[in-house]
């Protein structure tokens, strides 16, 4: 029986990984907790991420910009105007809705960014009522999903903020300082990682759809006329990718795969640069442990497309509801810059010294990672009921996995305690160990496999005359006799696999 979100949210919650915020007073819906476990998961996926796509690269570099901003900001990017959901109230018991998803959920029907008038028309053409008390809707309404809060003492309304509703904008906003400070040439991109806040009519499915929330966001700027001149493209042109276009969504085709220079080639993606950007962020999760199969990328209808996109292709997972965006990656052309230049009246251009131009650059694609989604397909990817063993194994990537070893004396006597703590107290130096010398061994393989510890380290009588213990590795359950002196090259190795 395939897993459902409900179960993984049971099994987090059991193992320490995630926990319903302020559960001890009947929980707040839309938000979570991350327990030890989860914490250090969370934690290596971002540091992973920042690895991947900013160290090991030369042309991006990372800022950490604070979550409340002016509040002309959200003028300029257009969230104060546009950022909305439409919301369906039910006239007799007052629970409110996201009118989309109760249309989809309804009538199986495409319903993202549809209009106020047309979400009325389809409640009142299929007489759709409360998923609660049956009742009926009064009229849908648009409902802004920005945060307010008040800065300072005062309570007027000039002193009203935002919390940001995606990290992107301090990419703008910092722009020209960013780029002068690290002198920038295109194409370049800059990143950052940090919490989002959009006060979802209904939060639902676990960690999929929050009220806070973290992304992982690189803004990709290039001139605006390289929009094919992707210097990469090379590197992924055979990168082969499941994708369903809006085309053959219209035309209620099925998915096909093929390689992203194809795509490229036939026009279904219109820029090298997009193509690229979309095979990365594919190639990051499946080399982080994600499962191939379960990805695709899907172009956004015209209808849906947020106010700043000129194209947008969502890299998609194939979660246990259905085939969901994971990543956002929009084509974001000079919108914000431009917008921001108008409103802030500073000069945020960079100067093109072939043409002895100013240019406002183009962020030719915008790859937005939920750090909380991609959380949830690591976790869905690498659990496994093994019926043979008896238990779950989480087969996490060594990278991500919580726990990189568990010491354990076999016995706890005759001066085996007092060796595995000696060994664990050296390797918990430099790799996040274990000791455990509760149960029986096989309850202590267990207990590793369920957390995802890649090996298990067994001090045993011989230890203490060769200097040997053995190590079990968490997916073939082999055990191999090494050097105790060896053990840190070990876990070293099994974290570059
Ligand atoms: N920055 C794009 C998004 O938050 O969806």
């Amino acid at each position: 029986m395939t897993m459902t979100t409900d179960d993984m949210a049971s099994f987090c919650k059991r193992k320490g990984f995630v926990y319903q915020n302020s559960e001890i007073y009947g929980g707040m819906s839309g938000f979570f907790d991350y327990g030890p476990l989860g914490a250090e998961v969370k934690n290596s996926i971002k540091q992973s991420w920042w690895r991947f796509f900013i160290h090991q690269r030369e042309d991006c570099i990372g800022i950490d910009g604070s979550i409340i901003s002016h509040p002309t900001v959200w003028k300029a990017s257009g969230h104060v105007d546009c950022f909305e959901d439409i919301m369906l109230v039910c006239s007799k018991c007052k629970e409110k809705i996201r009118g989309d998803t109760h249309i989809e959920d309804e009538l199986k029907i495409a319903a993202d960014g549809m209009k106020v008038a047309e979400i009325n028309q389809l409640v009142r053409e299929h007489n759709l009522k409360c998923p609660k008390c049956k009742g009926d809707f009064e009229e849908a309404n648009d409902f802004n999903l920005m945060f307010k809060t008040q800065v300072g003492p005062s309570q007027d309304s000039k002193a009203t903020a935002y919390l940001r509703p995606e990290t992107a904008q301090l990419i703008f906003t910092n722009f020209r300082l960013a780029t002068d400070n690290m002198r920038m040439k295109l194409p370049f991109g800059i990143a950052q990682v940090g919490k989002a806040f959009r006060n979802e009519i209904s939060p639902r499915n676990f960690l999929f759809r929050c009220r806070e929330f973290e992304q992982m966001e690189i803004e990709y700027f290039i001139h605006p006329k390289g929009l094919n001149d992707c210097p990469f493209f090379e590197e992924v042109k055979d990168h082969e990718i499941v994708y369903y276009s809006a085309k053959m969504q219209d035309e209620k085709r099925e998915m096909e795969k093929a390689t992203v220079g194809k795509l490229v080639t036939d026009g279904v993606i219109k820029t090298t640069w997009h193509g690229y950007w979309l095979a990365m962020a594919h190639k990051w999760y499946v080399s982080l442990g994600a499962k191939s199969e379960n990805f695709r990328i899907r172009q956004h209808l015209d209808t849906e497309k947020s106010h700043y996109a000129l194209d947008t292709w969502d890299l998609e997972y194939n979660f246990p509801f259905g085939w969901k965006e994971l990543i956002g990656m929009a084509n974001r052309t000079d919108f914000d810059l431009s917008q921001h230049i108008k409103f802030s009246k500073k000069d945020l251009s960079l100067f093109d010294e072939e043409t002895k131009e100013k240019i406002v650059p183009h962020v030719v694609a915008e790859p937005s990672f939920g750090v909380d989604r991609s959380f949830l397909i690591f976790m869905f990817d690498a659990y496994v009921d093994d019926k043979e063993r008896g238990n779950i194994v989480l087969k996490l990537h060594p990278k991500l996995a919580p726990i990189k070893a568990s010491v354990f004396p076999l016995v706890n006597k005759e001066g085996l305690p007092e060796l595995a703590k000696k060994i664990y107290k050296e390797l918990r130096m430099d790799f996040n160990v274990t000791y455990d010398q509760s149960g029986s061994i096989g309850r202590r393989y267990a207990r590793s496999d369920e957390i995802g510890t890649p090996l298990c380290i067994t001090v045993d009588f011989d230890s203490k005359e060769d200097g040997t213990v053995t190590v079990r590795d968490r997916d073939t359950t082999i055990q191999e006799r090494v050097k105790i002196d060896d053990l840190k090259n070990i876990i070293d190795a099994k974290l570059r696999t």
